[in-house]
C-alpha cells in the first residue's frame, strides 16, 4: 500500500487545507476537532522527523468546520533529506484533494523591525538551500517543469490572514524568507549578505514544500513565527532551546489566527 491509499484508509473527510507545523508549533494539531492521528512511522514511504520539537505525526480533523490535515513536524535538509524527500508529505496531501497550503516555521529575524515574538506573513522567498525538489525527471501529473513562481505565496491569502490578524488586534507585517540547510546557525557576516539581497527573515524549512505546492498549482500562504533575532542583529548568541521556548510561547496567538485564517482559504 502507498501513503496515499494508506492515508484514506485511516479518514473518513477530505481535508481541504493542510497546515504544515514548524518547530515548537505542534500545539495547533492538538487542537483539532474529531482528531484522526497518524504517526508518520505508520505511513508507507513518509521520512520520519528527528528534530528535537517537531513530534512526527499527521492530524486529520476540523477547524471550525473545515476539513484540514495538519503536519506536525516536517523532513529539513539538516537531517540528510533530500528536498524531494521534504516534500513527499505536502505532495501526498495534495494528491489527496487539499486545495490549500498554509506553511509554518520558526525563523530568525533579520529585519530589525521584527523583534523575537511576532508573527510575519511571508511574502516572497529567496531559495539558499542549494537544492530544488523539482530537479530530476519532472512528474508532468504534478506539475509543468518550469514552474512560473511569481506569487509563490498568495496575495489574496496574505489579505485574509491580515483581516483575520486585524480582528485579534494584531498587525501582521510582511517579510521575504530565505532558506539555509543549516544545521548550523548563520554567522553574522551570512545575515548581513541575506539583508543586502533583500530577506528579512531565515529559516531551515518552507521553501521546498512552497515550490513542491506552486508546481502542483496550489496556493501557499506562509507564516513565520520570529523566535529570535538572526545572527549579529542584537548582541546575543543563537539556542535552540530559545527557538522552542518563543515558538512555545507563541503558540496560542498562531492557533487563533489559524482557527480565524484556514476556514477563508
Ligand atoms: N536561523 C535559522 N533558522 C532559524 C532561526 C535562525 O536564526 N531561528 C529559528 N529558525
Amino acid at each position: 500500500m502507498n501513503a496515499d491509499s494508506f492515508i484514506e484508509s485511516r479518514i473518513s473527510v477530505r481535508p481541504r487545507v493542510a497546515v504544515v507545523l514548524g518547530s515548537g508549533l505542534g500545539a495547533f494539531a492538538d487542537a483539532l476537532e474529531n482528531p484522526v492521528v497518524i504517526p508518520y512511522g505508520e505511513i508507507p514511504g513518509w521520512p520520519k522527523s528527528t528534530a528535537i520539537g517537531h513530534a512526527g505525526k499527521l492530524v486529520a480533523g476540523r477547524v471550525e468546520g473545515c476539513p484540514v490535515a495538519a503536519l506536525a513536524g516536517r523532513a529539513h535538509l539538516y537531517e540528510g533529506y533530500t528536498a524531494q524527500q521534504a516534500v513527499f508529505g505536502i505532495r501526498t496531501l495534495l494528491r489527496l484533494g487539499v486545495e490549500s497550503v498554509v506553511l509554518t516555521n520558526a525563523a530568525g529575524g533579520i529585519n530589525p523591525k521584527f523583534a523575537a515574538g511576532q508573527l510575519v506573513l511571508i511574502s516572497d522567498h529567496i531559495n539558499l538551500l542549494g537544492q530544488n525538489p523539482l530537479t530530476g525527471p519532472n512528474d508532468d501529473s504534478l506539475g509543468p517543469r518550469f514552474p512560473d513562481m511569481s506569487e509563490a505565496y498568495s496575495i489574496r491569502y496574505r489579505e485574509m490572514a491580515r483581516a483575520a490578524g486585524r480582528e485579534m488586534g494584531l498587525e501582521l507585517p510582511e517579510g521575504v524568507y530565505a532558506a539555509v540547510s543549516g544545521p548550523s546557525y548563520e554567522t553574522p557576516a551570512e545575515i548581513r549578505y541575506m539583508r543586502t539581497i533583500g530577506a528579512d527573515l531565515v529559516g531551515m524549512s518552507t521553501v521546498p514544500e512552497t515550490i513542491a505546492a506552486n508546481h502542483m498549482g496550489m496556493k501557499v500562504l506562509g507564516i513565520s513565527c520570529v523566535t529570535n533575532a538572526a545572527a549579529g542583529v542584537i548582541d546575543q548568541k543563537l539556542n535552540h532551546a530559545e527557538v522552542l521556548e518563543v515558538g512555545e510561547r507563541m503558540k496560542g496567538t498562531l492557533i487563533e489566527l489559524l482557527r480565524r485564517v484556514i476556514p477563508r482559504l
